[in-house]
């Protein structure tokens, strides 16, 4: 049986098990996913594992999907472009690191029919999964893309990688036609984000990379002012198919049943 692994630290929030071992069913494959929660000095024997086959792919979360770089062989494009890696495998004898968050959110956006070419795109926040955002908005052909992160030094280090990103300090509102919501906030319903609303009007895209609880504060009052949003459930799904693929060589469909079944 192949073996597979989400790791993280906190981990108990992790829906890929669920998505992935219904995937796996469905397709009648003989491997199993399973979380685990970490820390930064289990990663060497970890990966030693892929190493050595006992284990076949891996998943990185939060906080490690920088700090697994430097234990890999290998990494793709995508994973070195971003310094972020979320699916690891072993191809020829080499431990890879890929990055399957970039055309997560990329398909995500699609999915949700946005027309986001030429918009301005705030962000909100400056960690792990940011740089893939602006790779992604970058393919997606935005004209702008702001980044404001409560500790602005986080959002200068990712100006030095994408020097044609703008900065704003946290608190400040500026013009956009997009805000995506890429802090924790929300996660456990607090309320930390400070926009103003009334100046922001209406008819804007509201879109949180959280998917669990389903509608942040941060999406309920974008809706309350008459604003389009969206959660990153979609995202999470796309990530996942990505990896999959990788992992097992084919596509499983994204139907409705896949879509809801992130919602039970
Ligand atoms: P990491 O920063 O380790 O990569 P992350 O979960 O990927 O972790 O990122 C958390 C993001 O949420 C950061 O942008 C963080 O802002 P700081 O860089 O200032 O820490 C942001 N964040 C979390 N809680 C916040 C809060 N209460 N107010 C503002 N920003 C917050």
């Amino acid at each position: 049986m192949r073996k597979y692994l989400v790791i993280g630290n906190p981990i108990d929030h992790t829906l890929s098990p669920k998505l992935h071992n219904y995937w796996i069913k469905k397709q009648k494959i003989d491997a199993e996913y399973d979380k685990k929660k970490i820390s930064q000095n289990d990663i060497e024997s970890i990966i030693f594992e892929i190493k050595n086959e006992k284990l076949n792919g891996l998943n990185v979360t939060i906080p490690f999907k920088k700090t697994v770089i430097p234990f890999l062989d290998k990494l793709t494009p995508e994973a070195d472009k971003s310094k972020s890696v979320n699916t690891i495998y072993l191809q020829n004898g080499k431990v890879v690191g890929h990055n399957t968050d970039i055309s997560g959110f990329e398909l995500g956006i699609k999915y949700c029919k946005y027309d986001i070419k030429n918009k301005v795109v705030l962000i909100l926040g400056a960690g792990g999964v940011v740089s893939s955002i602006i790779i992604a908005l970058k393919k997606l052909q935005v004209s702008k893309i702001i980044v404001s992160n409560r500790t602005k030094s986080k959002a200068e280090d990712l100006k030095k990688i994408f020097n044609e990103i703008e900065i704003v300090e946290w608190g400040v509102t500026p013009n956009f036609d997009m805000v995506v919501n890429a802090t924790s906030i929300g996660l456990n319903n607090e309320d930390g984000i400070k926009l103003n609303y009334t100046e922001i009007g209406h008819g804007k895209f509201f879109y949180d990379v959280i998917y669990n609880p389903r509608e942040t504060i941060f999406l309920k009052r974008a809706k309350l002012f008459g604003n389009k949003t969206e959660n990153g459930k979609m995202m999470f799904i796309y990530q996942a198919h990505q990896s999959f693929a990788i992992w097992h060589k084919m596509l499983p469909d994204i139907d409705d049943e896949t879509i809801t079944l992130l919602d039970k």
